[in-house]
């Protein structure tokens, strides 16, 4: 019969199948560092409390290195029949050092090793993630900074509302990430607890200490309730939540940018190097990378719900079902990794096109709310300065003309409250100005806004 960590109570080899439905080594040998990690403070802490001795420690320690340095290299094999990644390297161990290998499995079970080294490897990702979304606030502001000048077509409905600068643009997503940023810092003060020691579930009568390979291995405190230790995983589904909301966010972006990309509105260029073509229509260059983060944002939703009804109804504590947890995690952080970085070099390397939005801003009726404001501060209640403005817009609409193609004679025909200042109320570059309100876009704000943006951002380094 195959000797397995557990094979005592067997009388019968495993049935092929069920190895291979039931292994997630291939899966979760992405933890071999963390699980490497965990055994080495559980080791050092065995023989901090008298339960192995010194020496044993020693090969124990010295055993993990080396099998570290053999899957760093690629010459590890794992073994599906040995499960996950946990029995490959203590069987491992106890193949290289013999009998001392055998021991470090006291006062400790899967069950714990698996949630601890999760829980690394997410906060390991999530740091990662927090890099990522430093990386693209840095080149929002970049652009920003450029484009404070730059006035376009602010939209509800997708229709010209109202013009703004395109700093303040790009700055509403750097609020985004910003709070996606304190998402995450939130997500890890809560999974910050270790649930090493916690053994099975019930805890232990070895005399261990949980504090020492808590603060060892970086968390704050171990997990208080051994129960609870093997079976949370609110972490990874705070983690998957976290991924999820960037992409939700990493997705208005990407539609933006293939909206202003389309023939029809043509207000970037966006960089050969971010780009692709088309096999057959020569003339093509399509914003592939942005409409493949907007499809990868499915994905990360889906692996959300399949987490959620993994845990719903779980009875405590452990059960084989969490198993399911890696797929959905390793995932979800590949991915929000992947489209954080790639949409950061594409926004980078925007390019606006000055002409396209002059002549879209000229065209319509973008000041028409100037106009109405204008027509109030004259007298006019807002109401009868909004009606009158519309039926000035209706009447333009009719003729085929646009707003700026009025003379004052004309829109006195419409209020004798107008005179020779509405000709400049009505352009772009006033209206934004005028917008003076805080958080509104007149360049002035704006302007504050970029260093307000650069100041909370280099306090984020602080955290870090
Ligand atoms: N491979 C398992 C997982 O990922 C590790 C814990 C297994 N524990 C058990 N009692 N079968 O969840």
């Amino acid at each position: 019969m195959k000797d397995k960590p557990w094979s005592g109570r067997f009388k019968q080899d495993t049935d092929l199948r069920v190895e291979r439905f039931s292994e997630s080594v291939s899966l979760d040998k992405r933890l071999y560092r963390e699980d490497i990690e965990g055994s080495v403070a559980h080791a050092r802490m065995l023989c901090n409390t008298g339960i192995i001795t010194e020496v044993e420690a020693e090969a124990i320690i010295t055993g993990l290195n080396n099998i570290r340095k053999d899957i760093d290299e690629g010459v590890f094999s794992f073994d599906p029949a040995l499960e996950d990644v946990h029995m490959n390297i203590e069987a491992e161990l106890t193949r290289k050092i013999g009998e001392a290998g055998k021991k470090l499995h006291t006062a400790r079970s899967r069950n714990d090793q698996v949630a601890t080294d999760f829980k690394m490897y997410v906060r390991g990702c999530l740091k990662e993630v927090r890099r990522e979304l430093k990386g693209i606030m840095e080149t929002l502001i970049e652009q920003a900074d450029r484009h404070v000048d730059t006035i376009v077509p602010g939209m509800t409905h997708l229709q010209h509302a109202q013009p703004v600068s395109f700093a303040h643009h790009l700055l509403a997503y750097y609020e985004m990430f910003l709070r996606d940023y304190s998402r995450i810092d939130d997500t890890l003060k809560r999974l910050n607890t270790s649930p090493l020691g916690s053994a099975a579930l019930a805890g232990t009568p070895h005399l261990i200490d949980r504090e020492m390979t808590s603060s060892a291995l970086g968390f704050d405190e171990p997990c208080r309730n051994s129960m609870d230790a093997v079976s949370d995983r609110d972490f990874a589904i705070e983690a998957v939540f976290d991924a999820s909301i960037i992409m939700m966010h990493l997705s208005r972006m990407a539609e933006e940018i293939i909206i202003w990309n389309s023939s029809p509105f043509s207000f970037v260029e966006l960089s050969d190097a971010f780009t692709t073509g088309s096999s057959i229509m020569p003339q093509k260059k399509n914003p592939d990378v942005a409409e493949l983060v907007r499809g990868k944002v499915g994905g990360v939703y889906g692996n959300l719900i399949a987490l959620l009804t993994m845990m719903k109804s779980l009875p405590l504590a452990y059960n084989r079902d969490m198993q399911e947890d890696k797929h959905p995690v390793i995932s979800s952080m590949d991915t929000v990794l992947a489209c954080l970085e790639i949409m950061n070099g594409l926004i980078g390397a925007l390019e606006l096109n000055k002409e396209s939005l002059d002549t879209s801003l000229n065209r319509g009726f973008i000041t028409a709310t100037d106009v109405a404001d204008y027509l109030a501060e004259k007298g006019l209640a807002f109401r009868d300065a909004h009606r009158i403005t519309g039926e000035l817009v209706s009447w333009l609409i009719r003729q085929g003309r646009a707003l700026s193609d009025l003379c004052l004679d004309e829109f006195r025909s419409f209020s004798d409250r107008f005179d020779e200042g509405i000709l400049s109320v009505i352009s772009p570059q006033r209206s934004v100005d005028r917008r003076m309100s805080f958080g509104g876009t007149a360049r002035e704000n704006v302007r504050k806004a970029l260093a307000d943006a650069r100041e909370r951002l280099a306090g984020l380094e602080k955290n870090i």
